[in-house]
């Protein structure tokens, strides 16, 4: 079955949301997204969005906190575009019908780790929820807006679905859409676009204990990889420094905005422990305070640290973080009284597929936004609440660059239906699960927070086996979610270990016990694949 648009979005969290309502004014879209629309990184995200917003504020302080927690990896020129064009961005957002918090003064703004000013605006402890309402209703009002729930796409298509497996020029690789599994019909469906935004999200779930919620498997960059195109960075993953301890999975948040607000790191002997390993306390960038976590935890042998907000007025902390209180009082914690456990969890995927200031990606007709994209805002560790706001400022350039485009009108005519044939109805699902797992155990011990030589050597040679073993079932079996998934995890992984084992020095988020220091002499810029 074959169905056309002008665009086609992957992907319905704030990038492909936000893109998918600009184009609608240019032509039809065709906005697909694996489960229920809402269910996306975007929708868990609780502090809120980076802006310079407060006349104390300056967009010279927002982009030197950027650089800083970045290592000084980040693309100078493309912090300075999102931190300016940022306010532009929110007032959009509310003109859409956001609901921020307000004070007296204005839009209420929130401090997180890493920023030296109050700059994030949010909705509550639930801003990702809000933005997701807001864009949700104007898009099912949108007559050029067609969502398709449930469906998850497979593959880009490319000159190599035309004309085979011929050796294809990288440059001239052009995408039409994608191979579109129809969870519920059981039935692939092939989408055809004269443009196609990839807005899939992050990979956390290559990793045992994260914050990321199940669809966030890497499916976009493990797609785009796939068609040829280039990805970089995919050694910085970000871990979050405090997640509830045993909230299950996925790991639940508690937002960096508690201790912008005042709460403190303890760890069991009730020491505020933040304060030997950097000036800021509790309030450095999260690579410093996860590595410090991770290396009291090794230290001591103890299973978690605690986040105090005891000294903190109960009405403010209640009225501030409402959704935080409730879940906590669900684990019996009553966040006013008692300490939190917490522990880090991989939270945020830094790398991607390059893309230049407009989104767009070394393939012709691909664009790339949001967590999926490697733009050179984030370098070596994202700034707290930078990620909303580089979606937005992206999805508008995107935008901007196809309206002033002559557009390929010409949709492929002769692009070949999904050809399954040969393949059977395995019983072998058991290998999903089991290989799933593996991978996620495998990358949480051995391309964690603290990374070596020797573990990620140990790492490689498991997921190689992974890959073939997945690569020959793939090939002799029906797709489903979970294969699909599974075979996108495994290249994840391994994208992830082959970046860290290039570095050779340990700079933000990558830290590795061979190279323990940075090397601006030979370092100073990405890693990158294809
Ligand atoms: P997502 O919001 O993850 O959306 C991806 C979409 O793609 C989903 O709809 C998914 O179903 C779909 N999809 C994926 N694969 C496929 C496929 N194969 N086929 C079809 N559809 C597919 N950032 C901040 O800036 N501020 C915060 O306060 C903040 N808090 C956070 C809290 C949590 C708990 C988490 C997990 C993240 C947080 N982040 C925060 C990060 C931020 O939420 C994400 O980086 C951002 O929302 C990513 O948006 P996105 O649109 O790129 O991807
Ligand atoms: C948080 O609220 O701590 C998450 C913010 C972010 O990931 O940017």
């Amino acid at each position: 079955m074959k169905i056309e648009s002008d665009f086609l979005v992957i992907g319905s969290g704030i990038a492909g949301l936000s893109f998918a309502l600009k184009v609608a004014e240019l032509g039809t879209v065709a906005i697909v997204t694996k489960k229920e629309k809402a269910e996306s990184n975007t929708n868990y995200a609780q502090g809120g969005i980076a802006a310079v917003i407060s006349t104390r504020d300056a967009f010279e302080h927002h982009i030197n906190d950027t650089m800083k927690a970045g290592a000084y990896l980040c693309h100078r020129d493309v912090v300075e575009i999102v931190v300016t064009e940022g306010p532009e961005r929110i007032n959009e957002l509310i003109e859409v019908g956001v609901q921020f918090t307000k004070n007296n003064d204005g839009l209420d703004l929130g401090k997180e780790g890493g920023h030296s000013h109050h700059r994030i605006v949010h909705a509550a402890d639930l801003t990702g929820k809000e933005i997701e309402r807001a864009l949700l209703a104007k898009i099912s009002a949108h007559p050029n807006i067609r969502v398709y729930e449930n469906h998850i796409s497979i593959d880009l298509i490319t000159e190599h679905h035309l004309f085979g497996n011929e050796k294809l020029s990288k440059d001239s690789i052009h995408c039409w859409g994608a191979y579109v599994l129809d969870v519920e019909q059981n039935v692939v469906k092939t989408f055809l676009a004269t443009t196609t935004m990839l807005a899939t999200g992050g990979a956390g779930q290559v990793y045992l204990h994260t914050t990321n919620p199940v669809i966030a498997t890497g499916d976009g960059i493990a797609m785009a990889y796939r068609a040829g195109a280039e990805i970089a960075n995919m050694e910085f993953i970000q871990f979050h420094p405090t997640t509830l301890y045993n909230s299950g999975s996925p790991s639940f948040l508690i937002s960096e905005a508690v201790r912008g607000f005042g709460a403190i790191l303890r760890n069991k002997k009730g020491e505020d422990f933040m304060k030997r390993y950097d000036p800021q306390g509790a309030l450095a960038p999260r690579d410093i305070v996860a590595r410090a976590i991770d290396t009291e935890l090794k230290r001591s042998g103890d299973e978690c640290v605690f986040l105090d907000l005891k000294h903190l007025n109960a009405e403010s902390v209640r009225s501030h973080f409402p959704n935080i209180y409730e879940r906590c009082l669900k684990h019996s914690i009553d966040i006013t009284k008692d300490l939190i456990p917490v522990v880090p969890a991989a939270h945020y995927t830094c790398g991607g597929v390059i893309v230049d200031t407009n989104g767009t990606t070394s393939i012709s007709g691909l664009y790339a936004v949001g967590e999926v994209s490697m733009t050179g805002l984030h370098g070596a560790n994202r700034l707290a609440s930078n990620s909303l706001l580089e979606a937005v400022v992206f999805s508008h350039r995107a935008m901007e660059t196809i309206r002033h485009k002559e557009r390929n009108t010409m949709v492929a005519k002769n692009i070949p239906d999904w050809d399954d044939s040969g393949t059977i109805n395995s019983e072998e699902w058991v290998l999903v699960s089991h290989n799933r797992r593996e991978i996620q155990q495998l990358m949480w011990d051995y391309v964690g927070i603290v990374r070596s030589n020797h573990r990620l050597e140990r790492a490689q040679r498991r997921i190689k086996l992974i890959l073939d073993e997945v690569k020959n079932f793939y090939k002799r079996t029906k797709v489903t979610e979970g294969l699909i998934e599974l075979r996108n995890l495994s290249c994840l992984a391994d994208l992830i270990i082959r970046s860290a084992l290039e570095r050779k020095e340990s700079r933000g988020l990558h830290f590795t016990t061979d190279y323990p220091n940075l090397d601006d002499t030979n370092w100073l810029k990405d890693t990158s694949i294809t």
